[in-house]
């Protein structure tokens, strides 16, 4: 007759005869305290450090998983078979065809009941914990540090920087969240194995369409009328002269509650699918435009001059929201904008004689690393000013060292030499920059064979009303001045 003490000596005999269920025992004896201490510390967040959860969940669980998965399996397949299944089937049925012997079977049962709960609690709260882990920006943004540290810095001082990374770049439903975990991945033995392009890869072309992901919080079909924009420069005088664009843009609406679509938004109307065909892999260069209609009539737009050999491969795209926000959160200014917002702020003392002009020069130089950029943006300019205006800076330190961290900032924050980011390595697409932009389509070069255009008209998307002025006389009018 089989004792339940017996069985129970008969799995220890069966996990130390098999040497893999005796190093999966050790994986999971080792891996549980150092688990469930870890998960609970990070659940009532006692612990906030980045590596901290990189470790539990990228090591210590999976050491945990496996060490199952070995005792298992060295305990029914290998060695240890022999003491355990045959022990197993064998007391079972001796047990269960005596009915005085019930109780001990339901002993077994909850022992094995009971193990197999707590082994199943443990595996849940893991995948909970795991899950929100790898979605949390800790683990997207900062970890990676010296990778993502751009997109991360960027993300940071971007009106989007509440917004955490998965709602863009992942969005809801499962086959997303797949296809999200696999390339992460991949991207994190990219990361180990320093396989990464530097600067990485962008556009994102395996980016989810952005209709799934801005559409959970925007709702550009919405009435947004027209948009007052000001945009501020500094010239690079004496005086750092401050100077004022000032334009309505038409940003309009995708048809709202009766109202027909118009204006800039009119590209995300229900009834307009815009698709286009590109030639290189920046979608820079777009032969063809197709506009469809909800009838399915298409209206094609052709660049003639633009033509694609036949031989060369071309992409074909659904236009959205990323067509023209392509710089919703990971905003890189250029060297103007950059130096400009900084002086408008007041980070960089306007009343410095020539600062815009120096300023930008020192920016728009090659460092090697933000240290050296640092070094040399400090060096110079008080070299320059102790030189040109010895009189200004000599009484007023202050006014010169505000001017340095000002002059930084406007380079650490936009240029990262070590992933080679320099200035308009990412541009954005929401103006017409350089010609790119609303340009790669409305370029009046695009005909359909009616020869109707694109327009290229500067009133279709914006009216101007001030132009590089100082002090322009529309916004004192507005401002009732
Ligand atoms: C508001 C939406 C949004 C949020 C939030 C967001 N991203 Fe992005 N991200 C984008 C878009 C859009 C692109 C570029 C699309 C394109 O041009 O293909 C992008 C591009 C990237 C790229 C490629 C490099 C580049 O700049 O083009 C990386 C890497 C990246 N994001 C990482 C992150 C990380 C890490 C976070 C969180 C700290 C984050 N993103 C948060 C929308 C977002
Ligand atoms: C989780 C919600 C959320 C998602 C997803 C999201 N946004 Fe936003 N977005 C916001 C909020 C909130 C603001 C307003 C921020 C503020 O004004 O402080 C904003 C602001 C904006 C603005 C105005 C920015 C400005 O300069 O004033 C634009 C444009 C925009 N989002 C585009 C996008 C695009 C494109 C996407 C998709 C790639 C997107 N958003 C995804 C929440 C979101
Ligand atoms: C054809 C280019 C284009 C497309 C496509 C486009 N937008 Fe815009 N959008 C603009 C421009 C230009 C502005 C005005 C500048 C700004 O506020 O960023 C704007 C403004 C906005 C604003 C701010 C409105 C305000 O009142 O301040 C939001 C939010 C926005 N867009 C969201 C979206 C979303 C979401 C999509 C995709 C469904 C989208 N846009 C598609 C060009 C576009
Ligand atoms: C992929 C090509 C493409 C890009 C990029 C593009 N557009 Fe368009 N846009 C079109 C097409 C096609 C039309 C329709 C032209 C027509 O029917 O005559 C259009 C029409 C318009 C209209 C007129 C809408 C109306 O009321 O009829 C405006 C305004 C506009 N675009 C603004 C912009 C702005 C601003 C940008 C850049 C931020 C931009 N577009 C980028 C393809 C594009
Ligand atoms: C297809 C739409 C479209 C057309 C056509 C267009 N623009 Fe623009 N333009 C824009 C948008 C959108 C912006 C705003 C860029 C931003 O959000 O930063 C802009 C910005 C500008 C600015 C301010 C840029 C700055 O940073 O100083 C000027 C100046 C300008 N446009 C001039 C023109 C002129 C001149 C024409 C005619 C040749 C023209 N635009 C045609 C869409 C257009």
């Amino acid at each position: 007759m089989v004792k339940f003490t017996q069985i129970v000596r008969a799995f220890i005999n069966g996990i130390a005869r098999s040497k893999l269920s005796l190093v999966g025992a050790t994986m999971t004896t080792a891996s549980f305290p150092i688990l469930l201490i870890g998960i609970l510390l990070e659940l009532f967040g006692v612990i906030h450090n980045q590596y901290f959860g990189f470790v539990l969940y990228m090591f210590v669980a999976p050491a945990f998983i496996i060490g199952l998965v070995l005792i298992f399996l060295g305990l029914f397949f290998f060695k240890g078979k022999e003491d355990v299944s045959v022990f197993t089937h064998e007391y079972l049925s001796e047990k269960l065809s005596v009915p005085e012997n019930f109780i001990k079977v339901r002993k077994l049962i909850f022992l094995a009941t009971s193990l197999t709960f707590i082994n199943v609690f443990v595996i849940i709260l893991l995948a909970y914990t795991g899950y929100h882990y790898t979605e949390s920006n800790e683990f997207c943004g900062q970890l990676c540090h010296s990778v993502m540290e751009p997109e991360y810095a960027t993300y940071s001082n971007s009106p989007h920087s509440r917004v955490k990374c998965v709602e863009c770049h992942i969005g809801s439903g499962a086959q997303w969240f797949v296809k999200a975990k696999l390339s992460g991945t991949r991207q994190l033995v990219a990361v180990v194995a320093k396989s990464y392009a530097t600067p990485i890869e962008t556009p994102v072309h395996g980016l989810r369409p952005a209709r799934d992901t801005c559409e959970e919080c925007h709702r550009p079909e919405l009435f947004h009328g027209d948009k007052l924009y000001v945009k501020d420069k500094f010239l690079s005088d004496e005086n750092n002269t401050h100077v004022q664009t000032v334009m309505l843009l038409k940003v309009g609406s995708g048809g709202y509650q009766g109202s027909e679509a118009h204006g800039i938004h009119w590209h995300v109307a229900e009834e307009n699918r815009i698709t286009y065909t590109h030639s290189d892999w920046e979608r820079e260069e777009i032969s063809q435009v197709t506009l469809t209609k909800p009838d399915g009539t298409k209206v094609v737009f052709d660049k003639h001059d633009g033509a694609v050999p036949p031989e060369q491969q071309t992409y074909t795209r659904e236009m959205d929201c990323v067509d023209c926000h392509n710089r919703p959160t990971h905003i890189y200014k250029t060297p103007e904008d950059a130096i400009d917002e900084k002086l408008l702020l007041g980070a960089i003392p306007t009343e410095l004689p020539y600062i815009r002009k120096i300023g930008y020069e020192l920016i728009t130089r090659e460092y090697g690393s933000h240290e050296e950029a640092k070094d040399k943006i400090a060096t110079e300019l008080r070299a320059w000013y102790r030189l040109k205006y010895p009189g200004v800076v000599n009484n007023n330190m202050p006014m010169l060292d505000k001017a340095v961290s000002g002059v930084q900032a406007a380079y650490l924050e936009n240029v990262w030499p070590k992933m080679k980011i320099g200035w308009n390595t990412y541009r954005s697409l929401r103006g017409h920059q350089g010609n790119s932009g609303c340009f790669r389509c409305h370029d009046d070069e695009h005909e359909t064979s009616a020869g109707e255009t694109i327009s290229m008209d500067c009133d279709a998307c914006h009216i101007i009303l001030a132009e590089d002025e100082a002090n322009p006389k529309i916004l004192e009018t507005m401002q009732g001045i």
